[in-house]
């Protein structure tokens, strides 16, 4: 529970936000709790655009209630978002700190993946406090089961995954459907079991053992299934070259599909605009409070925040259970 009090002693007066890394549906949803949660407590916002980079070339807009008005629905962030190498070196944060007092503001929010996360601790080690909020399609934050644009982005795969599906089927091919994930399997995973696909590969568990897929294919193919669909992760890859081995030992027609960049992008799904809001509104609550150094997470059916150092410490796994179940559904 938030408490919604904060001292005067320690008062945050403005602060800022920012979106970095990959974009993510539902970045905006965040965006716009951020804002009016803080006015809605009294304090400024100021809007800092194209993630850290943006803030070293001092992009910084004032934020009102209507600049965020007509956004929640809006995949891809209002703010933009960049990859910053700058900020990286100490220069780059000293620099930022100092930019950050000269616009008056005490304490940044800041939108993103583990990236994001790492500049959070180099902003606070220039005594800047900073609230990082999850959010990156490929689900690998440790300390949090939900980040902000994974449910879109299974989603707008699972769709895309039921249309190739569609001609596989039509053409008696066999579909590798490659999903991104970076090193992660949780959108294959996911995709996997909700398209019913018959192979699902990810990095976690991947064996590296080709025949297996191969006597798989021959094997459905004498039951009389006319497609097979492999779902394969970003962070195996290499869905063409694969595609071309598989048709030669099978006979079967192989194509590989890369749905690429199409699962960033989209109109957020109400699971992705609701948690957005809330982890926004929760980052922003605790800011205003004083409080430093945290990223928002879900877990066990709660919104709570861990140090972000621990954070990042943590380890994730795929649940074992669930991966097991993906492969007996898949047979
Ligand atoms: O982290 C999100 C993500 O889309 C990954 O799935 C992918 O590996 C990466 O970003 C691609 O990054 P970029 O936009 O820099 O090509």
């Amino acid at each position: 529970m938030i408490e919604r009090e904060y001292s005067n002693e320690h008062r945050i007066k403005t602060i800022g936000i920012l979106t970095s890394g990959g974009d993510a549906p539902g970045m905006n949803a965040a965006i716009r709790a951020v804002v009016r949660k803080a006015l809605g407590n009294g304090i400024k916002v100021k809007g800092i655009k194209k993630g850290y980079q943006g803030l070293l070339n001092e992009e910084i807009i004032d934020m009102e209630r209507h600049d965020v008005s007509d956004i929640i629905q809006r995949g891809g962030t209002i703010l933009g978002t960049a990859r910053c190498a700058e900020f990286r070196e100490l220069e780059g944060q000293i620099k930022a700190a100092e930019v950050c007092r000269k616009h008056k503001i005490d304490g940044m929010v800041v939108i993103g993946g583990d990236g994001t996360y790492r500049g959070a601790i180099d902003l606070v080690g220039q005594g800047v406090n900073a609230i990082g909020v999850p959010a990156t399609i490929d689900l690998d934050i440790a300390c949090t089961e939900y980040t902000i644009g994974f449910d879109t982005a299974v989603n707008t795969a699972m769709e895309a995954i039921d249309k190739v599906r569609d001609t596989s089927s039509s053409h008696e091919r066999c579909s590798i459907i490659e999903v991104m994930g970076r090193n992660a399997g949780y959108i294959a995973l996911w995709c996997g079991v909700a398209n019913g696909a018959e192979d699902i590969l990810i990095p976690e568990n991947y064996d590296f053992n080709e025949q297996t897929i191969i006597n798989n294919i021959i094997a459905n193919r004498k039951k009389g299934k006319t497609h097979h669909i492999i779902i394969n992760a970003e962070g195996i890859g290499h869905s063409t070259s694969m595609a071309r081995r598989i048709e030669a030992a099978t006979g079967m027609e192989t194509r590989a599909t890369i749905l690429g960049y199409m699962q960033r992008g989209g109109s957020p799904t109400c699971k992705d605009r609701f948690y957005a809001s809330i982890m926004g509104a929760y980052a922003t609550d605790i800011l205003c409070r004083g409080v430093t150094n945290r990223v928002v997470a879900y877990r066990h059916g709660e919104f709570i925040d861990f140090d972000i150092k621990e954070a990042l410490a943590m380890q994730k796994k795929i649940n074992d259970y669930q991966f097991e179940v993906s492969r007996l559904l898949s047979q």
